[in-house]
């Protein structure tokens, strides 16, 4: 890749381009109804982009949520992806790291993930969240349910995820 890759919010003019880079990326599993959901909704909803010329070459979602008992508000990341052409040039890190810092404007100290604890552990994400997932994860994908303390303390935390309607889909957890 020659040119500069740069990372902006996401716009409504981006949303085709981001499904096609899903549909490649994740070419087993379709995530394309989720992202167009939370594209839409926008509230509560930070998705930056990773731009090289006209290409649209990374993508990655941020979700507002809350847990119960309580409602205090913490952030779930993805889904994340990068273009095959551009991988292992730091633009999936980059994405992440970038959406971390912006989550200070939601108040939020805590970000979980569903993932590869061996890709996600490099931002410092720990293994085996606590906090109950809308639905059961099977045991052997326990570990991949991590979480981030922004402040840096590893409390895990206690209680429920409530997630907004389009993570409310029982495949996007136990499939
Ligand atoms: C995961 C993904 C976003 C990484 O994007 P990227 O732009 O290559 O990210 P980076 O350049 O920051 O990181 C690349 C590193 O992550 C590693 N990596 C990629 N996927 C990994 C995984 N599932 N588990 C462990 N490591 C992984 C690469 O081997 C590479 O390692 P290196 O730094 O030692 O060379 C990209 O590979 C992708 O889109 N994969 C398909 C979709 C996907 O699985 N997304 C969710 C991840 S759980």
């Amino acid at each position: 890749m020659t040119e500069e890759t740069d990372l902006r919010p996401s716009t409504e003019a981006d949303i085709q381009s981001i499904e096609t880079l899903y549909r490649s990326a994740f070419p087993e599993e379709d995530l394309v109804p989720l992202v167009r959901q939370l594209l839409r909704a926008r509230d509560g909803v930070l998705s930056l982009v990773a731009v090289s010329g006209d290409d649209i070459v990374g993508h990655v979602i941020y979700t507002r949520c809350t847990v119960e008992p309580g409602g205090h508000t913490l952030a779930l990341l993805g889904p994340l992806c990068s273009a095959r052409s551009v991988r292992k040039q730091g633009i999936g890190s980059r994405l992440v790291r970038a959406g971390l810092e912006h989550l200070a404007a939601w108040q939020t100290v805590q970000v979980l993930v569903l993932g590869d604890p061996e890709y996600y552990g490099r931002f410092g994400f720990m293994p085996r969240c606590p906090i109950a997932p809308p639905y059961e994860i099977p045991e052997d994908w326990a570990a991949a349910w991590q979480f981030l303390n922004l402040d840096g303390s590893k409390v895990p935390g206690t209680g429920r995820l409530v997630v907004p309607p389009p993570w409310q889909e029982r495949t996007l957890w136990i499939d």
